[in-house]
């Protein structure tokens, strides 16, 4: 039997993930491709990791770029082949994957995706897969929470968050409590969702690694890459949000990171 937790509302019903989280500007595939043009990627093969319904990809793939888009959800991958045609869709765990030695010239991870590696083994793990992946300065391009960010803060973990939206004629709200689990040293969520049809709420609970960002760099330099930028903003989920021709910034305080690392070393 399915256990209950280990499913997401969201990634298990991909048309709700994109009611949720509407992108119709394609900010984040626009932000992306800007940063694969400002660090050179040395070619158009592009590997979206945890490519989720496709988006990203397909925006990059309309950009000229050759593109791979991959995830471990099943749904996710069925969604994205039949409404976001042009990239190849493959299964990978971007906590260890072998996708072919060099057969990349860019790595793409969205909308905090990296921080699925809760260790340090799955930060190994995917850092190693990507220097596999990659051909010699190719690039790393990311984005995502910065654990820097709940140092003094509390202003996301103070309250729990009451959210809520329709989609096809049913309303959907969800009740979402944040906890820092300084041990583990991972951001945990619980959410609990209810729906107006009748169906019982649903308690999910995920959790994302906090990373700090001199301890990014530490992993990048040890893993043979070369920090081009790792920066809190302007990206595609800041605000103010990212507009074409903004340089990327200088500080890394604020709750995002964004990042643009060579492989300089291939070892
Ligand atoms: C927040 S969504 C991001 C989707 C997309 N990149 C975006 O920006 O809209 C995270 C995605 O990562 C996928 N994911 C979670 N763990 C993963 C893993 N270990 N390997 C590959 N994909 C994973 C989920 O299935 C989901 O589609």
């Amino acid at each position: 039997m399915d256990d209950p937790l280990s499913r997401n509302l969201l990634t298990d019903n991909p048309a709700l993930y994109e009611a949720r989280f509407p992108d119709p500007g394609r900010l984040a595939g626009r932000w992306a491709e800007d940063c694969l043009r400002r660090y050179a990627a040395p070619g158009p093969r592009v590997l979206d990791l945890g490519c989720g319904t496709g988006r990203d990809a397909a925006h990059l793939h309309a950009s000229g770029r050759t593109v791979t888009g991959a995830d471990l959800s099943e749904a996710m991958l069925e969604y994205a082949r039949a409404r976001r045609p042009g990239p190849v869709y493959v299964r990978a765990d971007l906590r260890g994957f072998d996708l072919g030695d060099g057969a990349f010239d860019a790595v793409v991870c969205l909308d905090s995706a990296l921080l699925y590696c809760h260790t340090n083994d799955q930060l190994d793990g995917f850092l190693a897969a990507c220097r596999h992946a990659l051909v010699p300065g190719g690039l790393l391009v990311a984005e995502m929470r910065n654990g820097a960010f709940f140092l003094g803060r509390t202003e996301l973990l103070d309250a729990p968050a009451v959210d809520g939206f329709v989609w096809q004629g049913v309303t959907y709200r969800s009740t979402t409590r944040l906890y820092v689990d300084r041990t583990a040293q991972l951001l945990r969520r619980t959410r609990v969702w209810t729906t107006d049809d009748g169906s019982p709420p649903v308690e999910q609970r995920s959790a994302w690694r906090l990373l700090f960002p001199q301890e990014l760099r530490g992993l990048l330099a040890a893993h043979g890459f070369e920090v081009l930028a790792l920066h809190d903003g302007p990206g595609p989920r800041t605000e103010p949000v990212w507009r074409e021709g903004d340089p990327p910034g200088e500080t890394a305080d604020a709750d995002r990171l964004h990042l643009a690392a060579r492989l300089a070393h291939r070892r």
